[in-house]
């Protein structure tokens, strides 16, 4: 018998998979005093609290109001599906595909072009890290030069979202961003109502559903929240696909033969390593999990990493196989995604089909430019984070393309 894995210490940091399997199968219900949250850890329970209307997401406005402002994580009902029919459309079909996928492409190509002819790189903090930041910042018409300001605003929002253990100067930083962030964005936002362009900010102050529109705050907090949740976790999830692949060679080398496989490795990357692994939900009324009742009101923490290597659900679960049968990439990137990385339901990740887009161009593009890529020598990747988790450096080595 085990003690119930605590998820605030070291060795749950080491490695979360370790105890995630100790709580699927023996605590799959968790009361975390010190984190005032229920933790859960079965895929059936996890998906059940993404899909299911009585599993709200009210309990993320103390913990997003105070960096973000309000934002459509945390609002249900009538109020979410109006406020996200006003943002979801710049983040696929037409848009994203005419739009976005020229912008996606060159800030890729701008990005390799800084070290391709060197033969080495850090696929973290050479590309993963900047260029989803630098895609969202030129959909938006910023300047892209602020990448160093974007960057310190995002991993502080992050690091106040996964502030678990209360240090009070990383709730400070938080709080301090907010109005860094304000004090930048208001007055490009009030100058763009004012000459409006083809960027995606022209196109928020234009935005109306059912007479609603987006006032400067709302689509300030917007930005913000598109900032966190684009750039942390594609950059994960970049990082985290090349650390997946180069640890599997013979997966690696069917990549680079058919780059038609970069879909695939990549919904198996967000299952056995995603980026973001704990959401929060709150019932509004009782609710029986596995392992017992949850009170109305009360906060659960949704553990993704456990969902998604749920032996219930997936065979074979802790080995990494971009060929795996009952992973289902073909639906992926709607709200019958199965892995539960982007969540599901009515918060599914607006951004998906943009993630997709990202890493198709990214990887494609890096592989070109890397054509016997390896890890550089004697050197061994670790990830880091339990509330966002990926490698957080992948120095590699390649001869460079000519
Ligand atoms: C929502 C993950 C990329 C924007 C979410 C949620 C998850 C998630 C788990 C649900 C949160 C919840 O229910 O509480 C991811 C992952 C990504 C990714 C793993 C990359 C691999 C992006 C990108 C953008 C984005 C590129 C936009 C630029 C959003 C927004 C929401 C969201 C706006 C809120 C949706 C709502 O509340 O209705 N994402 N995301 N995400 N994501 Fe992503």
């Amino acid at each position: 018998a085990h003690q119930a894995p605590d998820i605030l210490s070291s060795t749950f940091a080491a490695d979360p998979y370790a105890a995630y399997r100790i709580m699927r199968d023996e605590f799959p219900l968790i009361w975390h005093e010190p984190m005032q949250s229920y933790l859960i850890s079965r895929y059936e329970d996890v998906e059940r609290a993404f899909r299911e209307p009585v599993f709200t997401s009210d309990n993320y406005d103390w913990q997003l109001e105070p960096v973000h402002g309000r934002t459509i994580l945390q609002m249900s009902g009538r109020e979410h599906s109006v406020r996200r029919a006003l943002v979801a459309p710049a983040f696929r079909g037409r848009t994203l595909d005419e739009q976005f996928l020229p912008v996606i492409e060159r800030n890729a190509r701008e990005l390799i072009d800084g070290f391709r002819a060197s033969g080495s790189a850090d696929l973290v903090a050479d590309f993963a890290t900047r260029f989803p930041v630098n895609v969202i910042a030129d959909m938006l018409g910023l300047d892209k030069s602020d990448f160093e300001k974007f960057h310190g605003w995002y991993t502080s929002i992050i690091a106040f979202l996964g502030n678990l253990s209360q240090d009070a100067e990383v709730a400070e930083a938080g709080l301090r961003t907010r109005e860094e962030f304000a004090a930048y964005m208001l007055p490009i936002i009030r100058e763009r109502r004012e000459n409006p362009g083809g960027d995606l900010l022209s196109t928020l102050c234009r935005a109306e559903v059912e007479g609603t529109r987006m006032s400067d705050e709302d689509i300030k907090a917007f930005c913000s929240l598109l900032l966190a949740a684009g750039g942390e976790t594609t950059d994960k999830a970049i990082a985290s696909i090349f650390k997946n692949l180069l640890a599997h060679p013979e997966q690696l080398s069917a990549v680079r033969a058919d780059r038609g496989l970069i879909p695939r490795a990549f919904a198996e990357t967000l299952r056995y390593s995603p980026p973001v692994h704990m959401i929060m939900r709150q019932p509004s009324e009782d609710v029986t999990l596995s392992g017992g009742v949850v009170p109305a009101g009360s906060t659960i923490t949704c553990l993704i990493g456990a969902a998604n290597r749920d032996g219930q659900r997936y065979a074979d679960p802790e080995t990494f196989d971009i060929f795996r049968e009952d992973l289902a990439t073909t639906t992926a990137f709607s709200a019958a995604a199965d892995h539960l990385a982007f969540a599901l339901g009515r918060h599914f990740c607006v951004g998906a089909l943009l993630a997709k887009a990202e890493v198709e161009a990214g990887v494609g593009q890096l592989l070109d430019a890397m054509p016997d890529l390896r890890l550089q020598e004697g050197f061994t990747p670790a990830e880091q984070g339990v509330f966002t988790r990926g490698p957080d450096a992948l120095p590699v080595e390649f001869t460079p393309a000519v």
